[in-house]
Formats: C-alpha cells, structure tokens, sequence
C-alpha cells in the first residue's frame, strides 16, 4: 500500500519513516524514529528527488508507483550519496531503466564506490548549472560538506522550493505530519532538530554558512529537507536557528550543568550549585548526569546555552570516562565561544579539574573559563559554601 502527501499540485512526497531503528548512523537514539524523505515532481518530465535508506525502499517503490500511475521515470536528481538516502538508488535504476541520474562529480564517484553502476545514464551537475522539466525550471547549488562533499541542493525557481538534502532536517518520524505548521515545532520538535544539526551537521558551520549566504538570494517558498518536516511556513524561524547553530552562537543565556558521578558527592556538588543559580535568580538551566544522558543530547544542549559547568569525579588519575568522551566531541564538532566552569572530586589526589580546564585551554577554541575551580575532597562539606557562592555569582555575571 502506497503512502504518500502532496506538496503542491504536482509535486508529492513519497518517502518513508522507520520506527525501527534504534540508533542513527548506529550511534545516535532516534526515539521518535526518523524520515527519510524523497519526492516526486510530475511536470511534462517525471523526476525524483533522491531515494531512501534500505529500510523503506519497499515503501518508496510503491509510493512512486502509485504516483507515476502508467508514466515512466525521467529523471532522479541525487543531492546526497550518503546511504540514508542513496542505498535505494540502485533498485529504482532496475525498476525504471530509462531513468536518467542527475548529480555532482563527486557524487557519482561515490556511486561507483558503493558499487551502482551508473554508466551513460548519468548527467554530472554543478554549481549554477539548471535543467527544465516542461513547467519547472531547477537549478544546483554544491553545498559541499553539509554534510558530505558530493552534497548539493537543487532549487525549483517555478515555485520556489529548496530541495536542501541534510540541511533543515531533524530527527523524529513524520507519521503522517508532513508540513511544519501540521505540529507544534518549537514544543515537540526543536529539541530533536537540534540534536540532529548539531551531532550531524555541527562540524560543519563554516560550510552551513556558505550555504545560508546562498539561500538568501533565492526567494524560497518552501523547502523540503531530507529528514523531518517540510517547511512551507515561518521559514525565519528555523534559518534563524541554523544560523545561530551554524555560527557557534548559543540560542540561550542559560547553563548547561552536566556531571559525572560515581556515589553521589560529585552530583551533590552539581545540584548545590544548582540550587544557588535558582536562588540568584537564574532559571534557565538543565542538570544532567552524563552517565545516562547520551551524549547527543549533551552536544545539543551545549550547543543552545551560553554556559557549561563540567563537574567530574577524577577516575584513574584522569577525567571520568564518559566526561572525556563528552570533551572529544564537543571538540570534533568544533563547539567555540562558551564559558564554563568547573568542579573536580578526588579522595586522595583530585586531577579531574585540572584536566578539564587543560582540555578546555588547548583543545576547544575561544572558550572563557568563569570563576575558579572548585575542588570536593570525597564529599561537599558546609566549609566550602562561600566558595560554592562565588561561584555561582561568577556564572550569573558572566551572563549578563
Ligand atoms: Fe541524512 Fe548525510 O545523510
């Protein structure tokens, strides 16, 4: 059975969402699921707009069945290689052999690596280059690195639609909901988006801002991402965030307390501090233990707040594990511009502290360290409030 949604007259969505996988790229919890999202324009010629992971290729297949009716495929313009949304490729190229495959160089490389052979039936694309479909006209933009290097993103100029590959998606499935002004996205959606651009995409700023320079001269109508929904309404709002994010700019005043704890003094410490934020006035923050919060959630969310507070028990002469982990990637997507602040926790030879604030100093960029560090010798005794207070001043400074 076929499911899919217009989005204008003539063009439909004709992707899948999967509810089964657990973890993105086998790293990332997708507990809402995810879409992958393709589409079909049916102008005087027939084109598809990439496929889909493996997992819903059965899907697609019927869905662009059900829309082609008894017409053949053209054309399928590929602006992403990455299997998520080109393991489905080669069944279509067997289902309609005359179809022709439209994408970069680079793309078509990855093809062959990925062992599709593509042959005479591909048409290589660049940066400027257009095609016409009978009443739409389209265009190709690279959009290198956001988030792989064959990347580029194709812009109807009939209607206005931005087909923007990995740029403007998020986590979650679609189930149904096809278009942002059908959900609530600041409540139910942003937080996954934002765990998506940032784990996914973060790394990439620079190249997300080449790209967002590009899109401001278009006069975009609609955009359909290749995850999440499409976005047809206060399109503002989500560039804004991409900005900000692709930027390094925090979208909040606000703290990030994450600790790591093994028998609770280093989280008495984190909450204690917690509380006298709360009693200064200062609301907007989140604690969370990194021993059970994945570390794409700690990404995204250091991603949002201005401040970050480490707070970490010394394990093996060294920074606990999954605090070490959380700093190797904020490092590998390049996070700048925080202040943070830290706690260390030591029975006989606190170290973790020092650490943190070496691996903050050497290895992120253009980070601020606010107030000094605080050290807890095995447990958090009332002689060291005044120092917890100062503390706690230094961070609601910082941010005003
Ligand atoms: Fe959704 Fe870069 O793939």
């Amino acid at each position: 059975m076929y499911c899919v949604r217009k989005v204008t007259d003539d063009l439909f969505w004709v992707g899948g969402n999967d509810h089964r996988l657990s973890l993105f790229e086998n790293i990332h919890p997708i507990p809402r699921g995810v879409s992958y999202n393709s589409y079909l324009l049916t102008d005087e010629k027939t084109v598809l707009f990439d496929t889909v992971d493996w997992s819903v290729c059965r899907q697609l297949i019927d869905n662009i069945k059900a829309v082609l009716g008894d017409r053949d495929l053209d054309y399928i313009v590929i602006n992403h290689m990455e299997p998520d949304h080109g393991a489905s490729l080669e069944e279509v190229l067997i289902r309609w052999p005359n179809a022709k495959v439209v994408s970069t160089d680079k793309a078509f490389t990855m093809m062959k690596q990925f062992g599709f052979e593509i042959g005479e039936r591909g048409i290589s694309v660049k940066e400027g280059d257009s095609l016409s479909f009978g009443r739409h006209n389209v265009t190709f933009a690279s959009a290198a690195m956001v988030h792989w290097p064959e990347v580029m993103v194709t812009f109807d100029t009939t209607d206005g639609i931005l087909f923007s590959a990995d740029a403007f998606g998020s986590f979650g499935a679609l189930d149904g909901k096809l278009f942002n002004d059908e959900v609530d996205f600041d409540r139910d959606w942003i937080d996954d988006a934002r765990r998506y651009y940032t784990n996914i995409v973060g790394k990439y700023g620079s190249f997300v801002q080449k790209l967002l320079k590009k899109a401001q001269s278009l006069d975009i109508k609609i955009i359909c991402p290749l995850h999440g929904p499409v976005w047809r309404s206060n399109i503002g709002y989500f560039v804004d965030k991409h900005d900000k994010w692709s930027r390094y700019e925090p979208e909040e005043k606000g703290v990030l307390i994450a600790y790591a704890s093994m028998y609770g003094n280093t989280e008495t410490a984190a909450q204690a501090l917690a509380s006298k934020l709360a009693e200064r006035g200062c609301l907007n923050y989140r604690v969370y233990d990194v021993s059970n919060t994945h570390v794409s959630t700690l990404i995204a969310e250091s991603f949002k707040y201005s401040n970050i507070v480490l707070a970490s028990v010394t394990y093996n002469m060294g920074i606990f594990p999954v605090m070490h982990d959380f700093l190797e990637d904020m490092k590998a997507l390049c996070l700048t511009g925080r202040k943070f602040s830290v706690i260390e926790n030591g029975t006989w030879a606190p170290k973790s502290g020092t650490l943190i604030t070496d691996f903050i100093n050497n290895d992120l960029k253009s980070m601020e360290i606010i107030g000094n560090k605080f050290t807890v010798n095995s447990s958090l005794k009332t002689d060291k409030e005044a120092e917890l207070d100062a503390l706690a001043d230094a961070i609601v400074e910082s941010m005003k």
